[in-house]
């Protein structure tokens, strides 16, 4: 036996401490054994499940990945984003990759800011019953009930507040026993919000003039005539805005800003 021969009785230790670290779960009744450590997203990929609807952003933004489970033996039917949300043995799993709501049509342009706008157009918000299943339902725990609340009362801009965090998984919408479309009755605020009621941002407007008056236009045409391998380059020469930069972050090379 050579000098290495007790690296593999390592290794198969190390395996039996990885294999007692996988946990049980079920996808659609069947069962898959998965560490511990994963989201139910990357369960699912573990289990070969390849992922081409219910999954977007990967980082609880995008609210694509609304998920629903239940544990042997309990009555409760738990949520959450499956990009976020852990594994624990025997969850029973399913995933809601879209929640066909009711969406109203509308041109923000010409509808008031009132709270008259958001009761033409979801009538239904006045069948809330109080219950509170959407707020503890949402995985960004915002207070839905709160926010409907304020729809009703017709706040326009207390709902666009109150919302601000929604990502539009549709969880409080699955459960609603009054079927309301929580995130779109939120949208619908925030847009009128941000339309009629909030000063313009002075820096998007000069972004905007920016844009019109073709200051990146340059720009636009070296890339689209720029080889891969030099566009790869530049990929990596990119500065990167840092993860807690201030408001007031911008890059060193101010060349392609349209300044
Ligand atoms: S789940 Fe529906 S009925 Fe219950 S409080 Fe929320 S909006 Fe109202
Ligand atoms: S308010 Fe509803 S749609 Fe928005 S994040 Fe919460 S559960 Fe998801
Ligand atoms: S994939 Fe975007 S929130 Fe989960």
């Amino acid at each position: 036996m050579s000098k290495t021969a007790p690296k593999p009785k390592k290794a198969a230790a190390k395996d039996k401490a990885a294999a007692k670290q996988l946990v049980p779960i079920f996808v659609m009744g069947k069962r898959y054994d998965v560490p511990d450590s994963l989201t139910i997203q990357k369960a699912l990929e573990h289990a070969g499940y390849q992922l081409v609807r219910g999954c977007g952003c990967r980082g609880g933004i995008c609210g694509a990945c609304g998920t629903v489970f239940r544990y042997p033996g309990g009555y409760r039917i738990d949520v959450g984003l499956a990009c976020q949300t852990v594994v624990q043995p025997n969850m029973y799993i399913a995933q809601i990759p879209f929640f066909p709501g009711n969406k109203a049509a509308y041109d923000i342009e010409s509808l008031p800011a009132v709270g008259a706008t958001i009761a033409a157009l979801y009538p239904e918000v006045f069948k809330c019953v109080g219950c509170g299943t959407c707020t503890r339902s949402c995985p960004m725990d915002i207070d839905v009930l709160g926010y409907i609340s304020k729809a009703i009362q017709g706040d326009v801009a207390a709902v666009a507040e109150g919302s601000f965090d929604c990502v539009m998984c549709g969880l409080c919408a699955a459960r609603c026993p009054a079927e309301e479309v929580q995130y779109n009755i939120a949208i619908l605020a925030r847009r009128l919000y941000a339309r009629h009621l909030v000063p313009q941002a002075k820096h998007l407007a000069a972004a905007v003039k920016a844009v019109e008056g073709k200051a990146f236009d340059k720009a636009i045409r070296e890339l689209k005539t720029t080889s891969v391998d030099e566009l790869k380059k530049l990929y990596k020469a990119l500065e990167v805005e840092p993860d807690m930069a201030d408001e007031f972050w911008t890059p060193k090379n101010k060349a392609h800003l349209g300044e």
